[in-house]
């Protein structure tokens, strides 16, 4: 494995964490314009759907002057039965420089250990999603400049999140505090739980989730406006937050089911801002794949 892959959050040390933070950042103001060295062959290997990890991903390498391939699975040899090892050695062979990969499998990247160009994770199954986490950390950072103390809340469906399940491990690492909240049957870590309405009022960042249905077999005997009622972010409670809280969700959102709609856009909210924040996010993260200097 190349020792620029970025696989789990844990592949980075709080100071890496903070100098990809620090670059995005440059990325987003005196750095628009960097581009790499050389323009890098890079291919979007996405065995899941994705929205905006892949297009943001597409974004920053085009910012960045890369050549950029899009593997389209249905149409490839993995509907012949080819590994995923096999698969990634091939664009390994043909002269890819690095893989940007989505599985629907937990630690899929296992397997892929005699892979030497660097792998960035765009999403392993229910475990890992490290481009998510440094996008929502420079979310928070922007917004309180530090992660001390600072209080987070992730709602919805923990169990299947890895966006819940990168951010709980790292925010800890960094000195905040999280808690969790939904559904009981849904949240794996029963010492974070905080009922909803009392966490609303204790948090400074509260991070709403859809439930990830194409995960799990698990149905909700409810309708939207139960959960929304139940779980989800009213208006009510939204006016309940501290007068500094934000707002987030990793999107996609389902509208008036985890989040009322109106609350999407509104002033506490950073969920556009997140979405910015990827592509500056994935542009360091490409700046330390290939150990460039500004
Ligand atoms: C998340 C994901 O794919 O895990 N989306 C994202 O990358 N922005 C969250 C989700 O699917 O709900």
């Amino acid at each position: 494995m190349n020792q620029r892959s970025v696989l789990t959050m844990n592949y980075l040390s709080v100071d890496e964490i903070m100098s990809i933070l620090n670059d995005a950042m440059s990325f987003s103001s005196s750095h628009q314009d960097w581009q790499l060295s050389k323009p890098r062959l890079i291919a979007n290997l996405f065995f899941e759907p994705s929205t905006r990890t892949h297009y943001s991903f597409v974004s920053a390498e085009h910012q960045l002057g890369c050549k950029v391939v899009d593997f389209i699975a249905e149409s490839s040899s993995t509907q012949k039965g080819e590994s995923l090892y096999d698969t990634v050695k091939t664009f390994e062979t043909i002269g890819y420089e690095a893989l940007i990969i989505r599985h629907t499998e937990n630690s899929y990247f296992d397997q892929l250990e005699n892979i030497s160009v660097p792998i960035l994770n765009a999403g392993d199954g229910c475990e890992n999603h490290p481009s998510q986490c440094l996008l929502d950390l420079l979310t928070i950072y922007q917004e309180f400049n530090t992660f001390e103390n600072i209080k987070l809340l992730i709602v919805g469906d923990i169990k299947h999140s890895r966006v819940a399940h990168s951010n709980v491990e790292t925010m800890k690492r960094l000195g905040g505090e999280v808690r969790l909240s939904g559904p009981e049957f849904l949240v794996d870590d029963k010492d974070l739980y905080m009922p909803i309405d009392e966490a609303v009022e204790w948090a400074d960042a509260v991070m709403m989730l859809r439930i990830q249905h194409e995960r799990h077999e698990d149905t909700l005997m409810m309708s939207k406006e139960e959960y929304l009622a139940n779980y989800g972010l009213t208006k009510e409670r939204a006016a309940r937050m501290k007068d500094h809280a934000i707002i987030m969700h990793p999107a996609p959102i389902n509208r008036d089911v985890e989040i009322d709609s109106d609350l999407v856009e509104c002033k506490q909210s950073r969920i556009f801002e997140q979405m910015k924040n990827g592509v500056y996010i994935r542009k360091a993260m490409l700046k330390r794949a290939f150990d460039e200097k500004f």
